[in-house]
């Protein structure tokens, strides 16, 4: 069984809720999935699974200074073999930047091959909630990551 995992950033909750969904639906898919906050989780096992996703809320149009940091200390990691897909929360106006280009930029360092592009959840408000509908669509798009990687298997 392929292994995924999913590591977040989240001041609120509102971006965990969203790894949440898109933990169930690559489950759904037959992954098996590890999730974890980018805070608790120790670098030395990133080589250990097939599938990464990380995601993080758009602070000041970018990553979180947090997620930066994260970024830097995994970004040597060589992980050409592997897929990986970027995520975020953000507001819904003009100009709102983006947490996952950065951290898009980063998996293609690693030489991750990217799975889906981009995923955006979008927050009503700075501590949420997140639009309607948005857990269920990130769960959708779970299991359509799953069969990406299972396409691109076989
Ligand atoms: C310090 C700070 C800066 C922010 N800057 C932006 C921004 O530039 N663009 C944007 O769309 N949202 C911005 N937001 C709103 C966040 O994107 C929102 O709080 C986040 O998506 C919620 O996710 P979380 O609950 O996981 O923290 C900012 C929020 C904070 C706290």
């Amino acid at each position: 069984m392929k292994k995924a995992l999913i590591l977040y950033d989240s001041v609120y909750g509102n971006t965990k809720k969203v790894a949440m969904s898109l933990s169930r639906g690559l489950e759904a898919g037959g992954l098996y999935v590890d999730s974890s906050s980018i805070e608790d989780f120790d670098i030395v096992e990133l080589k250990s699974y097939d599938i990464i996703g990380i995601g993080g809320p758009t602070h000041y149009h970018g990553a979180s200074k947090r997620m930066k940091s994260f970024l830097n200390k995994i970004k040597h990691l060589k992980m050409e073999g592997k897929y990986g897909f970027a995520f975020e929360t953000k507001g819904e106006f003009r100009l709102a930047g983006s947490a996952a280009k950065r951290i898009a930029r980063y998996l293609n360092k690693m030489k991750l091959k990217i799975v889906h592009p981009i995923i955006a959840g979008i927050v009503l408000d700075k501590e949420g909630p997140l639009k309607n509908a948005t857990l269920d669509l990130m769960e959708q798009v779970g299991l359509k990551i799953s069969d990406n990687v299972n396409k691109s298997n076989t």
